[in-house]
């Protein structure tokens, strides 16, 4: 059996930024590295190409009547940039107090590498072990998994026949206690572009005659959300979904300290939707957040000019059952309406992904036809993280998206059991990227007795 930790770090040397074409050698040596691997273990591997990065099948096959677990992963990484804040190069692992820092240790290689090794070990000890297993691990999650839905379309016999998807990539709140994550944010993004004059003007002699576009935009992004911040765009609300009571229980007993998470963002008062707290409006609310906005002039000193362009980057997270297409449309509109004459908007619908949500079972809204095999997921997940873990598991939505979770469902109908390996003091696709190890070990000890309980079930 090799080593998970060493192993991970070879998998971490591998630069695998799916958004930028100067690491093609680093998604080909990832891909490489992960084929390999799934081979020694005795997997029958398949590289599956796409339109871009292609995508790495690994099955262990067998008798048509043993259950059959989709471990999902991605091996894409978010850029490292800054570099110049990280402590260490993102792309040579280092050990530093129990924690491994590289980019892509928490998401997604580390979490990941809980669900190989688990496979590795059982394979070991129990060659015979009646599961069939299929890990379907993408290169495009970074970048909203665009090559995904093609791909699922066209192998849904072969893996709709399965029961389940076990994945981990997704948030637990502290090390001691693992969240086994129920819903996720749906996402729809928007390029907006806002042209005034048709180049920039000396603002002296023009300035006072034309609407300038900075000037506008910043006015028609403003009147997106009210002073209380909810989000003032006609029908934004409409499809989210109602938090059920359980729901509501689990989050008080994460017991969530709300100065302790302004200190952690760094700042001194929240923002929520009236009646929200900062905890529950992560997980129960959608939001238009603007991600980057620009225009006119940029450089040292000033520059008096009228600026002929302006643009933003805006996502929505979504929640429930709202749709992407239909949010997207509604927001879209709502800014060409409050456009200004002498302005001309143009407005990208960028990616999008669907909210997801599963119900455990026992709960007064699980659904009455689900399937035995998931309930016992379920059931052996939570058992596993309270026999490695002080805290007992809570199950918990998450503010995060895993837009192809939802595709999974509505196009396989397999739902989705996420267990959360990494913690909010990871660094998530910011500088100086790091995993709990120790989290990993016990990870691959849930991993396993999940494993194991689903193929019990043979
Ligand atoms: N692992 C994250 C999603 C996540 C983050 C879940 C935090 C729970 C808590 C995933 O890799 C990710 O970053 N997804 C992107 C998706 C987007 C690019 C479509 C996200 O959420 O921004
Ligand atoms: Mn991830």
């Amino acid at each position: 059996m090799f080593d998970p930790i060493e192993k991970l770090k070879e998998h971490l040397r591998h630069a695998s930024v799916s958004t930028d074409s100067a690491f093609k050698s680093g998604m080909d040596g990832s891909r490489e590295f992960l084929g390999d691997l799934f081979t020694e273990m005795g997997l029958s591997v398949e590289i599956v190409d796409t339109d871009l990065h292609p995508i790495v099948l690994a099955r262990r096959e067998g008798d048509p009547s043993w259950p059959h677990v989709v471990i999902y992963g991605h091996y894409d990484v978010q850029p490292a940039d800054p570099l110049e804040l990280w402590e260490s190069d993102p792309f040579e692992p280092v050990e530093r107090n129990g924690r491994l820092y590289a980019r892509g240790a928490a998401d997604n290689k580390g979490p990941q590498m809980a669900h190989i090794a688990a496979v590795a070990e059982l394979l070991e000890e129990e060659p015979d072990l009646p599961l069939r297993i299929t890990f379907l691990i993408e290169g495009e999650e970074e970048i909203g998994s665009p090559s995904l839905l093609p791909f699922l379309e066209g192998r849904k016999d072969e893996l709709s026949e399965a029961d389940l998807v076990l994945l981990s990539d997704t948030l637990s709140p502290s090390s001691d206690q693992l969240v086994v994550t129920v819903g996720l944010r749906g996402i729809v993004a928007l390029e907006v572009e806002f042209e005034g004059p048709k180049s920039d003007l000396h603002s002296g002699l023009h300035g006072g005659a034309v609407y300038n576009p900075l000037q506008a935009l910043f006015e028609v992004c403003s009147s997106l959300h009210d002073e209380e911040n909810r989000v003032a765009v006609p029908g934004f609300y409409e499809d989210v979904a109602e938090v059920e009571e359980w729901e509501r229980e689990q989050l008080k007993a994460l017991g969530s300290d709300e100065d302790a998470y302004k200190s952690f963002l760094g700042v001194e008062a929240f923002h929520a939707h009236p009646g929200y707290s900062p905890f529950e409006a992560i997980r129960y609310l959608p939001t238009l957040e603007f991600n980057g906005m620009g225009g006119g002039y940029q450089g040292e000193g000033s520059k008096t000019i009228v600026p002929s362009k302006a643009m933003a980057k805006i996502t929505c997270r979504l929640v429930g059952n709202q749709d992407p297409f239909k949010v997207g449309a509604l927001v879209k509109q709502a800014i060409l309406d409050r456009t200004p004459a002498g302005i001309k908007a143009t407005i990208e619908m960028g990616h999008e992904g669907s909210p997801y949500l599963v119900v455990p079972p026992g709960r007064p809204n699980t659904p009455e036809n689900q399937s035995d095999r998931l309930a016992r997921a379920f059931q052996a997940t939570e058992k596993a993280i309270s026999e490695n873990f002080e805290k007992p598991a809570l199950f918990l939505r998450e503010g995060g998206s895993i837009p192809i979770i939802a595709d999974i469902k509505r196009v396989l109908g397999l739902d989705s059991v996420m267990v959360g390996l990494f913690l909010p003091e990871d660094n998530l696709h910011a500088p100086n990227e790091s995993l709990n190890l120790d989290v990993l070990k016990k990870g691959i000890r849930v991993s396993k007795s999940v494993l194991k309980a689903l193929a019990a079930d043979s």
